[in-house]
């Protein structure tokens, strides 16, 4: 009796068990399509489609060149970072935008290789920032990284010797932790590098005409017409925006009388990686050559179809033009090397429209194309007396993250070194080194394309990729000061990405590692 009373009372609770399980059951089958759906809705709605649909209605805007003076020989330039408010023609037309000299990016500062220079940079903003000079090879006091911050109401003036090929560098703050947005905010502008070979060939060089200063940037703006600084629940990299920004015009148009015009393209956005294309009126690819990238001028030109830019990479590129004929400069879709998720998420299926080039119905006709642009990097792994690994993951690099106090490596002053950069996850990063200009020697074992075989500091580095780059280390020692490197992708710099190098002469010892900003007055003078 016990047993079948047992019995019966365990078949009841057993019956509603199962039924429990079953509705449970059902209730997380529920939840898995919901959110299968929900993720496929995202993934459906991650892309962003701008071709056709802008509208090139606004005159490109050209970021005047820096006026300078001479003081005992030296260039001086003055730059203040300020806050202002910038009518892009969104919302009210009022958004809240910084700048160097203005209120949305900067001049462009010019100078040429053998010059001394000396840029005067006040700081206006109620915070704390930094200008740092991206391509050039200086002392690694003067380069304008984290540990040199300046503070509201601080000038900071470093000076340097220009002594390296001409090429299209920039600038733009690098404070720890907030570089991300402060160049999103708008603290961004080119600065040219002139020589003697880039003053005698005949490439199009007349600033503003037929040679142009191309910032790209992307914006995403709220419904009041300001800046959104956030990035999207799924993004891996950042923020990226669904409006182009070039030198601050949306939908920009540039009217051109010569049958060449040279583009000096800048990705100064923070997150998106952009492959360039050219698109004639009949939505036929056009041609161009690639002239230049991130380092200076390539040793002849490059017939090409795409250039692929990730954060802080250049490139410059001659456009040939037909009278009357427009076309219109395009970011494509691009492989990024990543799985299905990330390529979608870090935009690699975004088209997007950027700027409008209109030939007048007469050009003037210029020189072709020199065939010979300069003598090819100098720089061979079988010279490199150092070998170093860097392992990109997650947001880390060696699986350290960013601290101003922790110095990651010491090298010899003008020694050759080879560096090995590992893409050991699974989302997009590049890598950038300060104080330095460097060769793609191979990326997997291959060679580079044509155009990353010039002299270069910032390199695209797919999921999974291994680049091998041979770099030589500048020739100023400072066992004080440390260079930079990280991913130019600036919410993975923000988040740690980084680590410090110091130069010193053989011999010298290392110095403590500095902290950033005040602290480090505090350290040196302590
Ligand atoms: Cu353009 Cu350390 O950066
Ligand atoms: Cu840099
Ligand atoms: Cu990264």
């Amino acid at each position: 009796m016990t047993a079948a009373t047992t019995g019966a009372a365990g078949r009841v609770p057993t019956r509603r068990r199962r039924r429990r399980i079953t509705r449970l059951l059902v209730a997380a089958l529920v939840l898995v399509i919901a959110g299968v759906g929900v993720l496929a809705l995202a993934w459906s709605r991650a892309s962003t489609d701008t071709t056709g649909r802008v509208i090139f209605d606004r005159p490109l805007a050209i970021p005047p060149l820096a006026p300078s003076r001479s003081e005992s020989g030296t260039r001086v330039f003055d730059l203040r970072a300020g806050a202002g408010t910038t009518d892009f023609g969104v919302g009210d037309g009022v958004t809240r935008t910084w700048g160097f000299d203005g209120a949305y990016l900067g001049p462009t500062l010019r100078a040429e290789r053998g010059e001394r220079v000396r840029v005067d940079v006040t700081n206006d903003l109620g915070e704390s920032t930094t200008v740092h000079w991206h391509g050039h090879e200086l002392p690694a006091e003067m380069d304008g990284g984290p540990h040199q911050a300046i503070e509201p109401g601080q000038t900071w003036s470093p000076t340097w010797t220009i002594d390296q090929p001409a090429a299209t560098t920039w600038y733009h703050p690098h404070p720890h932790g907030r570089t991300a947005e402060h160049v999103h905010r708008g603290l961004a502008g080119m600065f040219l590098v002139d020589d003697d070979d880039s003053r005698t060939l005949d490439l199009p060089s007349e600033y503003g005409v037929d040679d142009i200063p191309v910032i790209v940037q992307d914006k995403a703006f709220t419904a009041d017409g300001q800046f959104d600084h956030r990035s999207g629940p799924f993004s891996p990299t950042g923020v990226l925006g669904d409006t182009v920004l070039v030198n601050g015009t949306i939908g920009p148009y540039l009217e051109v009388d010569r049958d060449k015009v040279r583009l000096r393209l800048l990705n100064a956005s923070g997150a998106r990686i952009y492959d360039f294309g050219l698109v004639d009126d009949h939505g036929h690819d056009r041609e161009f050559a690639v002239i230049a990238g991130d380092g200076g001028l390539l040793p002849s030109p490059v017939t090409a179809d795409r250039i692929r830019l990730s954060p802080g990479e250049r490139a410059e590129i001659v456009v040939g033009l037909q009278p009357g004929r427009d076309v219109v400069l395009r970011s494509h879709p691009t492989d990024l090397g990543a799985d299905f998720w990330n390529q979608r998420f870090s935009g690699g299926d975004d088209r997007l429209d950027v700027l409008q080039l209109r030939a007048a119905d007469r050009l003037v006709p210029g020189p072709d194309l020199p065939g010979d642009l300069g003598p090819p990097p100098d720089l061979d792994p079988a010279d490199a007396g150092v070998t170093r690994a860097f392992r990109l993951g997650g947001t880390s690099i060696n699986g350290l993250d960013m601290d101003v106090r922790r110095i990651d490596h010491v090298g010899t002053a003008g020694e050759t070194e080879l560096w090995e950069v590992t893409n050991a996850g699974g989302t997009p990063h590049d890598f950038h080194v300060h104080g330095v200009r460097f060769v793609v020697a191979d990326v997997d074992g291959r060679r580079p394309p044509p155009p990353l075989r010039g002299w270069k500091d910032t390199v695209y580095v797919a999921p999974g990729t291994t680049v091998r780059l041979v770099l030589r280390l500048p020739r100023h020692a400072d066992p004080d000061s440390p260079y930079m490197f990280h991913c130019h992708l600036l919410q993975h710099e923000d988040r740690g990405m980084m680590g410090q190098f110091l130069v010193i002469e053989p011999g010298q010892e290392p110095g403590r590692p500095p902290a950033a900003g005040h602290d480090a007055h505090a350290l040196t003078q302590g």
